[in-house]
């Protein structure tokens, strides 16, 4: 059995729930966010409810497990919980925060101080679970301790019958914690501009024009294999925001600033951080050719990777009679580096050569 003990961490004590908590239990569950990720809290959340939650936590702490109200200042901030241990001392946890106290690094220090304390009650390893599309909850895990060790495809269902998938982590009891900062930190103020095309993360909502664009012949033809259906871009668009948080990359839709329609798609991708090195790629709807957005969007991307960012390499691969594309990076900055001779297959059959592009860190 886990000690019904009162955990103090930063501005925050953690304590048992109590019956006075109903209330507070009841609104913060009312709310779209965290009905959207908690698919199994009822909806609408009624204060009855918020009682069989406390029963529930009651019967946590019977069964072996456990269960605290975050507190603030005497008030309810939000709730962490752990799964009764296994027999081989593992514990789940899971948490959820008040709107009116989130951003604030409540989960974050409240899952790292549950955890620890976790390993002082004999627990070898916790788990932690969450969506793909929860970049909140996943970057709570990273700043908890977490390392990321999978995905559960299709494992949860949601409440409009779409399957999705689960990001797991764990974390063992001798495990370094640095809390770091993300090597690839989201954009200040969500999006980068330059008055004229905007640079914004690529959601859900651009897939039917990133799926038209990518299935333009034009654009098509510069990509290996065939492309993917709508359903899949859609698939795509939704891992963004985990691709971005756990610093694989970072995935962009250009704006035309003027009327904010979607113009084009730029990545940062194949981030090697012992290098220090990533790789750029793009397209852009014919329609908006030839007025200079990409090499603007280039620019703006740019200059926050090699601002905000360690990275100190950026490369780029163009097929060699892809001259639109060479001189975007000339313009760019980049240099050629070298060719790779058939290192594409082409929907023919043939094999195309590739023409190697880099751009190094300015020199202060
Ligand atoms: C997930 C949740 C618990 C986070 O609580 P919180 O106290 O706001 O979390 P923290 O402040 O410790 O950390 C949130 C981090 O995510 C970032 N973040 C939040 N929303 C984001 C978004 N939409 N896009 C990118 N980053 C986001 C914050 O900037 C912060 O990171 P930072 O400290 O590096 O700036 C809260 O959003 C919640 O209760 N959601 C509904 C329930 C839920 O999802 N529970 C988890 C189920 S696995």
């Amino acid at each position: 059995m886990l000690p019904r003990d009162v955990i103090s961490t930063g501005s925050l004590i953690l304590r048992p729930p109590l019956v006075g908590d109903a209330e507070a239990i009841a609104r913060m569950c009312a709310d779209p966010v965290t009905a959207r990720f908690m698919p199994l809290l009822p909806v609408p959340y009624a204060p009855e409810h918020a009682r069989d939650h406390l029963q529930g936590a009651a019967a946590r702490w019977d069964g072996g497990g456990a269960e605290f109200a975050i507190t603030e200042s005497d008030r309810v901030v939000g709730l962490v919980w752990a799964r009764p241990p296994d027999q081989w001392g593992v514990a789940e946890l899971g948490f959820l925060v008040a709107p009116w106290a989130r951003g604030k690094n409540v989960a974050g220090t409240a899952a790292r101080a549950v955890s620890d304390w976790l390993f002082d009650q004999g627990v070898r390893r916790v788990e932690l679970q969450a969506e793909v599309e929860n970049v909140a909850s996943l970057r709570v895990a990273y700043k908890a301790g977490f390392r990321e060790e999978g995905r559960r495809r299709d494992a949860v269902r949601l409440r409009d019958g779409r399957w999705t998938d689960l990001v797991t982590f764990g974390r063992l009891a001798g495990d370094a914690v640095d809390g770091a900062e993300p090597y690839l930190p989201f954009f200040d103020g969500g999006e980068l501009g330059d008055g004229v095309v905007r640079l914004a993360p690529l959601t859900v909502g651009d897939a039917g024009d990133y799926h038209r664009m990518l299935t333009d012949p034009s654009v098509a033809a510069y990509f290996m294999g065939t492309p993917g259906t709508l359903e899949d871009d859609e698939r795509r668009c939704r891992y963004t925001g985990y691709w971005w948080v756990s610093g694989q990359r970072v995935e962009l839709a250009i704006r035309d600033a003027g009327s904010a329609a979607f113009a084009g798609h730029l990545q940062l991708t194949q981030v090697v951080p012992a290098l220090g090195q990533a790789m750029i790629g793009y397209s852009l709807l014919p329609e908006f050719r030839g007025r200079g957005f990409m090499t603007r969007a280039v620019g703006l991307l740019l200059e926050w990777a090699f601002a905000r960012t360690p990275l100190r390499r950026v490369v780029a691969g163009t097929e060699a009679g892809n001259t639109a594309s060479h001189g975007v990076l000339e313009r760019a900055g980049f240099q050629r580096e070298g060719l790779q001779r058939e290192l594409f297959p082409k929907g023919d059959g043939t094999w195309a050569d590739d023409v190697q592009w880099a751009l190094l860190r300015p020199r202060s």
